[in-house]
């Protein structure tokens, strides 16, 4: 059962009560409008997913909907075959919108855009699959994929997905070793990458950095192709002999024909690493036929994409949010799908609503700890700009605080937009829970009852559904189309990480399997779910999750430290922000030149994301009488709250010790 120290906190997020209505205007229009569909899902189950299924072409038709034979490894729209390339591009210049717009692309340089029709994307597309190919990609190898945001990702994600190769994208924020870690995670063989990318207006080298990673893959990698994204700006590198520039690589196959590669419905699609409780990553697998059928209807569904619309996720398409909603699922649908490559206060902190108004956007979907940055900067500058276009809003990553919830609302939405807060993971490839924009009254804070379909709790530590009002952790009975189907390489860690806590694990009966997030929630007598955030090692860091082990085992690997903790203490902005707790070795200083080999040793194991926020030196960390670390206790004091009986410690007299370290500001 879940760790009774990592009980959720109710007071820090609860809703303030506040309810709003779905604009008229909105309702009027929207793809999903009929409150029954609540019920047309469930009395329809599992069924009513074909819904999800029909956004797709299939070339195969399937034979079943759901096959829950051996649980927990599902398998959803068996005997189906389909391509996911064909569905984001080919069938829709096949039904005479070759020339509407699938990618704007703007970048950070204000004078650089780009845009891609689906004919275009196609071309573009079908010409790196025949340059993959060339290079050796075969059905089934895995591609990795270390790109910033720049339209070559998605081009090779597609070029992936049309020839049946997984793609396994690796943030481009993430370090070296990072790279290292998933390329051989996976037996990745071939890498895309680029040389270069900005950041506030600075060239930033990524090749560099690619290959102090490809040193630490342990197996041969036989190609890397590399983009030119600087030009002028780069760094001069030399390719290396396994080393091919993009487009001198893509010009050798002008104007070739690549035909999709038709598919299993369960064949994966890819690959995305993220973190959990240990300190390995996570290799979450997604299939071509579940995932896609479930990112295009919660598109459809959630997000209230259409064909003529141009929509905008501000995410990177290094996380499961870029796959989902800015490629996937959008281009299913045959919308206009915007990417940014900047950051949201470059050159200015008007910069989302100048591409806002720029591009028409109708739909806006980021995340809180954005709304957050939003709200501090003030509204002078949403304001200094056109917004109308907008028709709905959506947050995702972390919880939202009502009074963010309410600025986003009202500032950027004019108080005319729905706002959709949506509860999903990595895991579950798409939104879970989250109201129905034009179905259900919207209450900040609170994401809203569980999807059509998706049957998801809220239980005690038995399993027991807890009352209205009290924190339980949130499960989630019935699969999903969406859904993981294993971690990669290793179904063991998948039934542990998932499905031990409140599953009987020698059934075969699905209805004993249940699914658990690791995430602490409440539910009130409308059954709005509240989700308060990880209730494991996790911690989320402007909306990134990051395991605590992961950086606890970066810094244990720095000179000088004996034994390190880390929690997530409360942060403004961050929501969440990285304290870690550190003994030192004899002979060494808790001093400055520690301190930044500490943040030096995390971003170079992880990447500048996980940099502590905060490094106190200690000489002993709290600890139970049975020798666990009390992490509980390490969190209130970062959060600089006043801390309840120690006593039951084995060294209580730490405590205080710590806490007159620790800078509450
Ligand atoms: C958290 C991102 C509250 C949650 C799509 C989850 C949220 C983790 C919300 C997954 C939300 C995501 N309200 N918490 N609307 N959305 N989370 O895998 O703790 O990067 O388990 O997927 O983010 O993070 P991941």
């Amino acid at each position: 059962m879940p760790d009774q120290d990592a009980d959720p906190e109710l007071e820090a997020r609860l809703p303030e009560g506040e309810v709003f209505e779905p604009p008229e205007s909105f309702v009027e229009q929207a793809n999903v409008s009929d409150p029954d569909i609540y019920d047309e899902f469930e009395q329809n189950w599992p069924e009513c997913w074909e819904r999800a299924a029909d956004h797709l072409s299939w070339d195969e038709e399937y034979d079943t909907v759901l096959d829950d034979s051996n649980p927990p490894f599902y398998e959803w729209f068996t005997g189906g075959e389909l391509n996911a390339s064909y569905n984001c591009i080919d069938r829709h210049v096949e039904d005479g919108r070759g020339d509407e717009e699938a990618l704007e692309w703007v970048g950070e340089p204000t004078d650089e855009t780009r845009t891609y029709t689906y004919s275009e994307l196609q071309r573009e597309v079908e010409e790196f699959a025949a340059a993959l190919r060339d290079r050796g990609v075969e059905e089934d190898d895995i591609v990795t994929l270390y790109m910033p945001m720049i339209p070559e990702l998605p081009i090779a994600m597609l070029a992936c997905a049309r020839i049946g190769a997984p793609h396994s994208v690796v943030f481009a924020g993430f370090s070296a070793d990072a790279l290292a870690t998933r390329m051989n995670s996976a037996d990745s063989e071939y890498l895309v990458t680029c040389d270069g990318y900005y950041r506030r207006g600075d060239p930033l080298d990524h090749l560099e950095k690619t290959n102090e990673g490809l040193e630490g893959v342990e197996h041969e990698v036989s190609d890397v192709v590399v983009v030119d994204r600087l030009g002028d700006d780069g760094f001069g590198h030399d390719l290396a002999a396994n080393q091919t520039d993009y487009d001198d690589l893509v010009a050798e196959f002008e104007g070739a024909e690549v035909e999709p590669v038709p598919r299993d419905a369960e064949d994966m699609l890819f690959l995305m690493y993220t973190s959990g409780t240990t300190g390995q990553p996570k290799g979450v697998k997604h299939t071509t036929g579940g995932y896609l059928s479930y990112a295009a209807w919660t598109s459809h569904a959630v997000l209230d994409v259409k064909p003529e619309d141009t929509y905008w996720c501000s995410a990177d398409i290094g996380w499961i949010t870029g796959h989902s909603y800015i490629v996937y699922g959008p281009l299913a649908l045959g919308t206009t799908s915007v990417m940014y490559e900047g950051t949201p206060d470059y050159p200015d902190k008007d910069r989302l609503w100048e591409i806002v108004e720029e591009y028409d956007v109708n739909q806006l979907y980021t995340a809180p700890t954005a709304i957050r940055a939003f709200m501090k900067w003030g509204k002078e500058y949403p304001d200094q700009h056109d917004l109308s276009s907008l028709r709905l809003l959506g947050t995702v990553g972390e919880p939202i605080n009502p009074r963010a919830w309410k600025w986003y609302y009202t500032h950027i939405g004019d108080e005319d937009c729905p706002v959709v807060d949506t509860w999903w993971q990595t895991e579950t490839g798409g939104m879970m829970v989250t109201t129905l924009p034009a179905v259900n009254d919207m209450k900040p804070g609170s994401a809203g009852p569980p999807l059509p379909g998706i049957d998801a709790n809220i239980v005690d530590t038995t399993g027991e559904q807890v009352g209205a009002g009290e924190a339980g952790y949130l499960t989630v009975n019935n699969p999903w189309p969406g859904m993981l189907r294993t971690l990669y390489d290793n179904d063991e860690r998948f039934i542990d990480e998932y499905w031990t806590e409140y599953s009987d694990t020698d059934s075969s009966d699905a209805d004993d399997w249940v699914y658990f997030p690791e995430d602490g929630a409440t539910v009130d007598e409308d059954g709005y779910i509240t989700v308060l955030g990880r209730v494991d090692d996790v911690i989320n860091v402007s909306g990134h999750r990051l395991g605590t082990m992961e950086i606890e085992s970066a810094i244990v690997g720095v000179e000088g430290v004996a034994e390190a903790a880390v929690v997530g203490g409360d942060h403004e902005l961050k929501g969440e922000a990285v304290y870690a707790y550190v003994i030192t070795e004899d002979g060494y200083d808790g001093d400055e030149d520690l301190r930044e080999r500490i943040i030096a040793g995390v971003e170079d194991a992880i990447g500048p994301i996980a940099r502590p926020e905060e490094v106190v030196f200690t000489t002993e960390l709290p600890k139970t009488r049975s020798g666990k670390i009390m992490r509980r206790l390490l969190e209130d004091i970062a959060n600089g709250e006043t801390l309840g009986n120690t006593s039951t410690l084995r060294n209580p007299e730490v405590v205080e010790d710590i806490q007159s370290k620790v800078s509450n500001d």
